[in-house]
């Protein structure tokens, strides 16, 4: 039971993967609410690189820049207003292929999982590099179509009118790159739930996980 976990010096760890608006982070901000454990947005960490990286005028593709930018990032990096930004994300995805960088931010990631009573963590190799022993593991995906039109409307609410063909385009680079890299790949690990979400709602995403995780955790 979680319960039971909850009460000893044990962490539950639930792992969500997937890509771009798949609905990985609205999934595991309701999961992390649900069980009453912190939730980590792993893809904020590697845009705070890039917000770094960017501010200091460095280049992405420059491994020992990418390198000492995600050994330095501060509370500001996290908190800048730009993280979101479209391309915050494309300099991030060539951040995150330099082997270094992700090394410099494992050790938080498993640390925050690592702390009782437990954590949701979000990302792209949650279940298959930072904690392949996850108690859940949830891959979400869905059709390219689908998530370049909630990116849209994403976007849209934060005031940001953009065209949704090179959203698309801008997404599937992005896709290629994070499936395509040498170095912990976007990839569904084996023993994960896998749930398509075109055309499911973020409830109907939630149910299919909790029934999931019900089995999981007991
Ligand atoms: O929100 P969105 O899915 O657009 O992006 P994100 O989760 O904030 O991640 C931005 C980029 O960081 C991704 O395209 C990946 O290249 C990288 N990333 C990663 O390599 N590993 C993670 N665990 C999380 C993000």
């Amino acid at each position: 039971m979680v319960d039971g976990k909850q009460a000893g010096t044990v962490a539950v760890v639930i792992a969500v993967d997937g890509p771009a608006a798949s609905g990985k982070g609205t999934l595991a901000r309701s999961l992390a609410e649900h069980f009453g454990f912190p939730h980590l947005d792993t893809g904020g960490l590697y845009r705070a690189v890039a917000t770094r990286l960017m501010r200091f005028g460095g280049d992405p593709t420059d491994a020992e820049a990418c390198e000492k930018a995600a050994k330095n990032i501060e509370d500001r990096d996290r908190k800048a207003p730009n993280l979101r930004a479209e391309e915050v994300g494309q300099a991030a995805s060539l951040i995150s292929a330099h082997p270094p960088v992700r090394a410099a931010l494992l050790s938080y990631q498993r640390a925050f999982s690592a702390t009782p009573p437990g954590a949701v963590l979000d990302g792209r190799d949650i279940g298959t590099v930072v904690c392949p022993e996850a108690d859940g593991k949830i891959y979400l995906d869905a059709s390219i179509e689908a998530r370049a039109a909630r990116r849209v409307k994403e976007l849209r609410l934060r005031g940001v009118e953009s065209i949704e063909s090179r959203v698309l385009k801008e997404m599937q680079d992005r896709d290629a790159r994070d499936i395509g890299r040498a170095v912990a790949p976007l990839i569904a690990a084996e023993d994960a739930l896998k749930i398509d979400t075109t055309g499911l709602t973020p409830g109907e995403v939630f149910d299919r996980a909790l029934t999931y995780l019900a089995v999981r955790l007991e």
